[in-house]
């Protein structure tokens, strides 16, 4: 049951054959994502050889096996986390009970909601990131790029998956409009804001794995929790893929950060924009814009969404194993309300306040980032220390989006916030001197002068390893 049966159009463990109907909608649904693939994926590369991993199996270890592959011959398919027989709801007025094989009537149209919007930011990261291949700074920097966008293909055939299997026409029309909207697009945008943002550099591209695709992991794990079993055995799996893309973020802004020591190492008191390393400080700007952008992904801080989205069980806490309370009926959540332009601490109902609680994960997670590359300075004697923007920080969705923050937190004035955001975030000189960077290295075993070498090649390969091949 749990082996990938390769010998499907549609690769798949969840005996896709046995079901002749769900196999006919999916494998009409194959030709239109292959022509979104080719229309607005990274196209001008379909014909390179790159050294990809696929999943070979669900279960937890040894999934991948790596080799070369054209991308638009990637095996997608659906991999589902082996089920667990006995598993029941853990938390929210459901508890205890079963775990749910088939959509509950009465919450369907969240549920539907909630797969749709995941699965929305899967392709629109595939648009944001489709030029970058021209100008990767390395084959492995390349190779991790290409790695990046087909397990977003992936993870969009994973939804795409729960919608044809469990929600009939209308999942199909959602399926087709997931290929229809496009990052960026006024008339047809992308359903959440960072995922309309332009990442048009590698600076941003590894921000946006580091950050963006942590909130993927955030979400993940909270429907990983959800009681609509198919759902949690899906998000879990798609789990093993996120953990790469932001292994991509983490050390590839710690690669900028080291080149750009060496550089300061090598020229003290020199601009080491002339020797065409970053300033730690636009490193820092790069990191607060994608940080704080991909801070508004949780939602508003008191929410009946929410708050609904846990009661039904649709939607659990990160780590709901952690907690004692599963019910989160009693107790509150105090946070920081802006009241006429004054913080004042209020308490919400815990169920109200879930974005919230999913949000306190995600930053503490970033701090742990932020620390790592903390530690790269300190190993290369730099006295500079990044931090992450305090959450309340150029915020455009919640109750802070209606005031300006410092990195501290600390309301500022709109002339305040005018003439002093130059200083947080990329300014256009910022973005011009990092966009005029990018060059692409295609020398095997190089990297391009802003970025350090990788520790350690792609599954135990040479440094100069052909990673993708004419
Ligand atoms: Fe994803
Ligand atoms: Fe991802």
């Amino acid at each position: 049951m749990t082996g990938i049966d390769y010998s499907q159009k549609i690769p798949n463990n969840v005996d896709l054959a046995s079901d002749k109907r769900l196999q006919r909608a999916l494998e009409a649904w194959q030709p239109n994502y292959l022509e979104w693939w080719n229309s607005v994926g990274p196209t001008d590369f379909n014909t390179k050889d790159v050294y990809l991993r696929t999943a070979i199996s669900a279960e937890k270890d040894g999934w991948a096996h790596f080799g070369y592959v054209k991308m638009p011959d990637y095996r997608w398919g659906i991999f589902l986390e082996p089920r667990d027989e006995k598993r029941t709801v853990g938390f929210g007025d459901h508890f205890g009970e079963p775990a749910w094989q088939q959509v509950p009537g009465e919450y369907r149209n969240w549920l539907r909601r909630l797969i749709v919007t995941q699965a929305d930011t899967e392709p629109a990261s595939v648009e944001q990131q489709r030029l970058l291949g021209h100008t990767a700074p390395s084959l492995y920097d390349l190779r991790n790029l290409f790695q990046v966008n087909v397990e977003e293909g992936r993870h969009l055939w994973a939804m795409v998956y729960l919608l044809h299997t469990y929600f009939g026409k209308d999942g199909r029309d959602e399926a087709e409009e997931l290929l229809q909207r496009r990052s960026g697009n006024p008339d047809h945008p992308r359903i959440l804001g960072t995922f309309n943002e332009p990442c048009t550099d590698w600076l941003s591209f590894f921000c946006f794995t580091m950050f963006t695709d942590r909130d993927g992991k955030f979400q993940l794990l909270a429907l990983a929790e959800s009681g609509f079993d198919p759902l949690a055995r899906t998000c879990r799996f798609m789990l093993t893929e996120e953990a790469h893309h932001m292994f991509v973020g983490q050390t590839g802004v710690a690669r900028v950060i080291e080149r750009t020591c060496q550089v300061m190492q090598a020229h003290p008191d020199k601009d080491v924009r002339d020797y065409g390393a970053i300033p730690l400080d636009v490193i820092q700007k790069y990191i607060n814009f994608w940080a704080s952008s991909s801070t508004d992904l949780y939602g508003a801080e008191i929410s009946s969404n929410s708050a609904n989205f846990f009661r039904s069980g649709l939607k659990g806490r990160a780590y709901e194993e952690r907690y004692d309370d599963h019910l989160a009926l009693e107790g509150s959540y105090a946070f920081e309300n802006l009241v006429d332009g004054q913080l004042v601490r209020e308490e919400v109902p815990l169920r109200n306040a879930m974005n919230e609680v999913l949000r306190d994960e995600y930053v503490k997670d970033n701090e742990k980032g932020i620390a790592y590359w903390n530690r790269v300075c300190e190993r290369m004697g730099n006295p500079f220390r990044f931090r992450l923007p305090q959450r309340r920080f150029h915020r455009k969705i919640g109750v802070y989006a209606g005031g300006h923050f410092d990195l501290d937190g600390n309301a500022l004035s709109q002339a305040e916030w005018e003439r002093r955001q130059g200083d947080w975030l990329p300014t256009a000189k910022d973005r011009a001197f990092v966009q005029g960077l990018m060059q692409p290295v295609t020398t095997p075993g190089k990297s391009a002068g802003w970025i350090a070498p990788p520790a350690k090649g792609v599954n135990d390969q040479p440094a100069d390893f052909l990673y993708v091949r004419a």
